[in-house]
């Protein structure tokens, strides 16, 4: 299964119009595709005439481990399956805030369906969030629509940083193109985003071009694909010359298409330095502030947060470490002391001791 992410901090660009239709050429070419929606806005279900209010089944339940993928996916054509968002999705960063490997849910729901699909199509929500994240790190190439009205060479380099940054960190490929979108071929300045993408970006640009066309728009709102809409409008034969770029691409990487497999490798080969969730607790309900500080954060003061744990009162302060040692102390009221329930200590050299961590 080939997997495309379009991503773009910026909204409007057209990577819900790119995804939608890529996908829908990508169907009619007898490829089998599942598109997966991201972005809390659910524009992709508008955009395929699907109401996002009474979908149930959402890629939230899937990220959030209440569903398997299989049981969200819906069928819309022949070849053609989506997992759609809706507003619910919002809250995913939120909820996920804290919990270990929370970028790689997308990928690890993937694994039970890899093998029925040629092609996986994510479309991704105008930030560079957990979610677009998980997007990337259940990718191997992005595509990066760039249209000319909100086009800004220094956004673009600062989006192909979170690109290499992600690289580094999933230590998997992660291949973009640029696809110029909404190009008025009337006007020079159209031409001209054009000619700068290819002058700054010679091996990373789609040859084809997606021109400004008011069907698209058109097809969005009666929830068609333009494959349906209008068959014979210059967006339907740009979107086509899109699709034959990117199956030309498929055969000359046939050899190379990594498996989910060895993304998901790349992560757990990242076992041994994945952080871990600690606890630090102290029982000191009577004391009305209490603060830790020690190697992991610099030594800066972060307040614990009273809450209930097993019937007790405690402070308690949840932070991730990688492996190793660390020294720490609390901050109880004003006054330093090392941890309570913690014999392992050194000498701080100011004639106290610090609380010594092991991870
Ligand atoms: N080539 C195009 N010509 C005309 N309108 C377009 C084109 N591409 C996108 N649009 C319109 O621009 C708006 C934003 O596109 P969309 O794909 O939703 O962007 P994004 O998903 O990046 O926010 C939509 O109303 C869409 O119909
Ligand atoms: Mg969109």
């Amino acid at each position: 299964m080939r997997r495309i992410a379009f991503v773009n901090q910026k909204g409007g660009c057209g990577k819900t119009t790119t995804a939608i239709n890529l996908a829908s050429c990508l169907a009619k070419e007898g490829k089998k595709v599942l598109l997966i929606d991201l972005d809390p806005q659910g524009h992709s279900a508008l955009g395929l005439g699907v109401e996002p209010g009474p979908i149930e089944k959402t890629i939230y339940e899937v990220l959030s481990g209440e569903m398997p993928i299989s049981e969200a996916i819906q069928t819309l054509r022949e070849n053609f399956d989506a997992v759609f968002s809706n507003v619910v999705l919002s809250a995913f960063e939120q909820v996920m805030a804290g919990v270990p490997d929370r970028e790689y849910k997308l990928a690890l729901s993937l694994e039970d369906i890899q093998y029925n699909y040629d092609y996986l199509i994510i479309d991704s929500p105008p930030s560079v969030g957990l979610l677009t994240f998980n997007g990337l790190m259940a990718s191997e190439e992005v595509i990066i629509p760039v249209d000319s009205s909100s086009f800004s060479l220094h956004g673009l380099g600062k989006l192909l940083e979170t690109i290499q940054v992600i690289k580094k960190k999933a230590r998997h490929e992660l291949t973009f193109k640029i696809l110029a979108t909404n190009i008025d071929r009337r006007t020079n300045f159209g031409k001209g985003v054009v000619e700068t993408l290819r002058a700054r970006f010679p091996e990373s640009c789609f040859n084809t071009v997606i021109h400004t066309c008011t069907r698209l728009r058109e097809a969005a709102s009666h929830g068609k694909p333009i494959t349906e809409y209008d068959k014979r409008c210059a967006a339907l034969r740009d979107y086509q010359s899109l699709t034959e770029e990117v199956l030309n691409e498929e055969a000359e990487m046939k050899a190379e298409i990594p498996s989910l497999e060895s993304l998901l490798e790349g992560k757990r080969a990242r076992g041994e330095t994945l952080e871990r969730e600690i606890i630090f607790t102290l029982a000191a309900p009577e004391s009305a502030r209490v603060q830790i500080a020690g190697d992991f954060n610099n030594w800066v003061p972060d307040p614990l947060h009273l809450t209930d744990s097993l019937g007790r009162t405690v402070w308690q302060k949840v932070i991730s470490l990688k492996p190793g040692s660390y020294q720490y102390k609390y901050l109880i009221d004003g006054r330093w002391m090392p941890d309570p329930d913690n014999d392992k200590t050194v000498p701080d050299f100011l004639g106290g001791a610090n609380s010594i961590i092991n991870v």
